[in-house]
């Protein structure tokens, strides 16, 4: 395969029917952008340089670009006279830095179509290189061809001409097959074929779409290959074809991430996003949300119900009814149900976070145990220790946050408070309902609470009349007729 000198990204248009203050190609579907996608597919068919049109909002669509995307190089389109004009005015601003494309294929495609496959446009630039073109489009035939540009063939069945919806007669709109708005040209024509456009149309824009009849007329080849899947042709001009665009690059990814070997109980229900790496042998449950730099290794089972944003899951590990952002789930480690992990949250090999726990920014040690209902800030827990129900790591005095340490193999008896600086030390432990103030030296038990004291009869003086009073009458009865 011939690599394309370049690729174009048009993105200057205003995309209205969004009806958002965000720039179309920055709507994101499966955790990247629009205009992400088009730059990632152009980016793996190895063109040399990536260059993307930029117009309105233009300042945010830069930023973004330069922050995930380094790479690539931006154009500006001041108005947006149609896509003829937005190739013109880039190849005119490349050649101004010495950095036109001299010679080769160059792909010409929109930032609002985010579903072109790798394959798609391999096969486009092999079809535009066997057929010797000038320009090769990416066309699709679809059930409702209304509003796009429609390819014209002639008696031969070779393409004549693209016209436009607008520009149409009666008999050209009944065509289904469309232009995709993707092309490849080769890099001299298209240098010289834009010079060349008018604005003589419905619209008084340059089309691109006129460039297929400069070619005809100067008696060169015009290719044109209908998409094997007329999905990767889809555009994004509204919400409703956002949510269509994500649906089909949803089961797409599901699909390719069972053909790996992952088990999927209910892809209906399992959203990954591209940047999501996965062993074989793992299985996601329904519900399942798998965000960001989230890496999952084999015979961890996540789910249901599971949301992991950029973690880490070690092979083995059970995740089940987790919300867990930037954390770290060592081998064989079990996360829930119901546990809410955060930033910089590490299970070591063979932990446990169980239900109604919240960890942040703290280490659990290899094997260490934090079963029920407690808070763990700020801390470091040692290998094998046990964390009793209902404790909690007091991390902040209202202006500071500090840090706990227990010792390895220690227990924290149940409702604990461990009062942050404070440590634990290995092999110690605490009396249930403490609150741990001092250090606790290594195999101590520390106790820190209030001694118990009964007050004898206090109920049936106090509370007579009530069934507590009655009973405790009663028991006392046959506490007497025992003696
Ligand atoms: C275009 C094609 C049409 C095709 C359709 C597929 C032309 C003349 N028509 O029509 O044949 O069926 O796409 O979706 O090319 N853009 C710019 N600058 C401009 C105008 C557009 O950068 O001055 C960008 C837009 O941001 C968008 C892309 O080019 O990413 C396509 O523009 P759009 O206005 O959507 O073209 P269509 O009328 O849909
Ligand atoms: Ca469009």
């Amino acid at each position: 395969m011939t690599s394309p000198a370049a690729v174009i990204i048009l993105a200057a248009g205003e995309g209205t029917r969004m009806k958002s203050g965000t720039p179309k190609v920055l709507h994101q579907i499966c955790g990247r952008s629009l205009v992400g996608h088009v730059v990632a597919v152009s980016e793996s068919v190895g063109a040399d340089r990536v260059v993307v049109v930029l117009g309105h909002q233009r300042d945010q669509v830069a930023a973004h670009l330069a922050a995930t995307f380094p790479d690539v190089v931006t154009t500006v389109q001041e108005q947006q006279n149609g896509t003829g004009h937005a190739v013109r005015v880039t190849l005119q601003q490349l050649d101004e830095q010495g950095a036109a494309p001299a010679g080769g294929p160059v792909v010409v495609v929109s930032g609002d179509s985010p579903l072109l496959s790798t394959a798609t446009l391999e096969m486009l630039l092999a079809e535009h290189r066997s057929a010797g073109a000038a320009v090769t489009v990416l066309s699709a035939v679809l059930p409702d061809p209304t509003g796009y540009g429609r390819i014209v063939r002639d008696d031969a069945g070779l393409v004549a001409g693209i016209v436009e919806h607008k520009d149409a007669t009666h008999a050209e709109r009944a065509i289904h097959e469309v232009n995709s708005s993707m092309y490849v040209f080769d890099a001299a024509f298209l240098a010289d074929g834009v010079q060349r456009l008018t604005t003589d149309n419905a619209q008084g824009e340059e089309y691109l779409t006129d460039l297929v009849g400069v070619a005809r007329d100067s008696g060169r080849v015009v290719a044109a290959l209908a998409a094997p899947d007329p999905d990767d042709t889809l555009g994004v001009n509204d919400r409703a074809q956002l949510a269509q665009a994500e649906a089909i690059m949803r089961q797409r990814i599901n699909l390719r991430w069972m053909a790996d070997g992952v088990t999927m109980r209910d892809p209906a229900t399992t959203y990954i996003d591209v940047s999501v790496d996965l062993e074989p042998d793992c299985v996601l449950e329904p519900g399942t949300i798998l965000r960001g730099a989230t890496n999952v290794a084999t015979g961890a089972v996540i789910g249901p119900d599971s949301t992991l944003i950029d973690t880490i899951v070690g092979a083995g590990a059970r995740v089940n009814r987790v919300h867990s952002e930037l954390a770290d789930i060592g081998p064989g480690a079990s996360v829930g149900p119901f546990t809410f992990l955060r930033p910089a949250a590490e299970l070591c090999e063979g932990a446990k976070a169980g239900s109604f726990v919240e960890i942040k920014n703290a280490v659990v040690g290899r094997d260490a145990k934090v079963p029920h209902l407690t808070y763990v800030g700020d801390a470091d827990i040692g290998a094998g220790a046990n964390i009793g129900a209902s404790t909690v790591f007091v991390n902040y005095d209202g202006v500071h946050k500090a840090r706990t340490t227990v010792g390895r193999e220690a227990r924290v008896g149940s409702d604990t408070m461990l009062v942050a600086p404070v440590t634990v030390g290995d092999g110690a432990y605490t009396a249930a309902g403490s609150v741990i103030t001092e250090d606790v030296p290594p195999g101590a038990l520390a106790v820190a609470r209030g001694r118990q004291r009964n007050v004898a009869g206090w109920v049936v003086a106090n509370r007579a009349g009530t069934p507590s009073a009655e009973a405790a009458a009663a028991a006392q009865e046959e506490g007497n007729d025992e003696h």
